[in-house]
């Protein structure tokens, strides 16, 4: 690993950098798009508690120890599970764990593009005035029409993907540091004034009840699944984004500290958008279990009849944007570097390759939702498929792979040198949670899904 490697591997300006970059791909489609209409999906308060253990139990032992993995070899996931298998002389397979997530980061970032696009589509729509004075039927039919239509899905999907990869091609620290820095407390800021709004409404406490009252008997082994594998999805987990920011990570900078000040940030920007939606979502009798399209049916009521609501709609679907464009990077990242490190490819021909087929992907995805929205498998579309596998199977048995090679494989003496915590017991409960209740944890999850259980 010499010469090519260096073009790829700069390394984080700071902590703040890091910390910046790490959030950015956390905070995206995930927590604002997704959680709150999985959540509604699952029936409110008991799903989200489940989630939320996840995150705490699961979530942060792996994200710490992905982090730690990538920052040791500092290689792209396929050759730092090469080299540390090496180094702890165990069986050769363990680098599949590199493969599959290399692999989950594409086959997400398919249907990622064509959603963000709809974000992307709906800064136009907020611009044009499409949602002002308009009622909940008419915000529908706005949506309906738009992802009926094949065409308007593809051009702004290939929107999407060609910014993503021309953002990755100029490589990560300049753009991406930048966009970060200036765009997530402008999504914060945006949040919290969406939030002063759903206050306002009829249907606060309701939405409020809903997320946090929780009524055990609406879980199902497939809804506990579901939250585990979005506490993996929204924290970027169990694909190797995270090791691949790690191994851009400087040596002096503390693991444990930043992973937790990730998770949280992420967890909150979750919970923001579930209070902002559910409210608004009962206010204007439509249903939580609306799928994919709520947000895009909810928010552009809202900014149809407050004040100043033309502006903040267009703000908010350009920061949505943003957010998913920052998460985006790092779902190709992994793919382009191992090109770059393992083929000899140059960085364009790496993005170029992996864009390509990417894109491809994605009329799947864009085709689910019109002209095959009949054709399923298992009782799913093509997008719903793809987003089962991916983040309720691969990320979570890539995490679970992650947990038993930083828990039982790589010598201790190796993880407690690289995560150099300031105190030993801090240390032992790391070890506790990775070697036991995160690999329990997920194994327990299948058995249940798989009905042994
Ligand atoms: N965490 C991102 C989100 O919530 C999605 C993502 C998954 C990004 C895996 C990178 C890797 O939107």
């Amino acid at each position: 690993m010499t010469g090519t490697t260096k073009t790829i591997h700069g390394e984080w300006s700071s902590r703040f950098a890091f910390i910046l970059a790490a959030t950015g791909s956390a905070v995206g489609l995930g927590n604002i798009w997704k959680f709150p209409y999985i959540t509604g999906e699952n029936g409110g308060g008991a799903f989200v508690i489940v989630y939320l253990l996840c995150v705490a139990l699961i979530g942060i032992p792996i994200m710490m120890a992905e982090t730690m993995l990538g920052r040791r070899t500092r290689q792209d996931p396929i050759n730092t599970m090469e080299q540390l298998t090496e180094e702890a002389g165990a069986d050769k397979n363990w680098h599949y764990v590199g493969w599959a997530g290399v692999s989950a980061g594409v086959l997400i970032l398919s249907y990622y593009s064509v959603i963000a696009g709809w974000a992307s589509a709906y800064v136009i729509k907020a611009f044009t005035g499409s949602f002002s004075n308009a009622n909940a039927e008419a915000i529908k039919g706005i949506f309906d029409a738009f992802i009926g239509s094949p065409m308007q899905l593809i051009f702004w999907h290939s929107l999407f993907m060609a910014a993503t990869m021309l953002i990755v091609v100029r490589g990560v620290s300049n753009g991406l540091e930048y966009a970060v820095r200036h765009l997530m407390p402008g999504l914060f800021g945006l949040m919290i004034l969406l939030l002063g709004y759903a206050m306002t409404t009829d249907g606060y406490f309701q939405g409020l009840h809903f997320l946090f009252n929780p009524d055990f008997s609406k879980l199902t082994s497939d809804s506990v699944l579901t939250a585990m594998g979005q506490a993996f999805f929204t924290l970027s987990l169990g694909m190797g984004a995270v090791m691949v920011y790690g191994s851009y990570l400087t040596a002096d900078i503390s693991i444990a500290k930043t992973s937790v000040i990730i998770a949280a940030i992420d967890t909150i920007v979750a919970l923001l958008a579930g209070l902002i939606i559910f409210p608004i979502v009962f206010t204007h009798g439509l249903h939580p279990d609306s799928g994919p399209g709520l947000i895009f049916k909810t928010l552009p009521i809202a900014f149809g009849s407050m004040t100043g609501g033309w502006l903040f709609g267009i703000l908010f679907f350009l920061v949505l944007t943003i957010a998913a464009l920052t998460s985006s990077i790092a779902l190709i990242e992994p793919a382009v570097a191992w090109l770059v490190d393992s083929k000899g490819y140059t960085r364009e021909k790496a993005c170029i390759a992996s864009g390509l087929v990417t894109w491809l992907l994605g009329l799947g995805t864009v085709f689910s939702f019109n002209i095959w929205s009949d054709v399923k498998l298992f009782d799913r579309t093509f997008f719903e498929l793809l987003d089962y596998l991916t983040a309720n199977l691969m990320l979570p048995i890539g995490g679970f792979a992650i947990a038993v090679f930083a828990g039982w494989i790589m010598k201790r003496q190796h993880s407690e040198q690289e995560l150099n915590m300031p105190n030993a017991q801090y240390y032992q409960l790391w070890k506790f949670l990775i070697c036991y209740v995160a690999p329990a944890a997920v194994f327990l999850v299948f058995l249940h899904v798989v009905g042994v259980l």
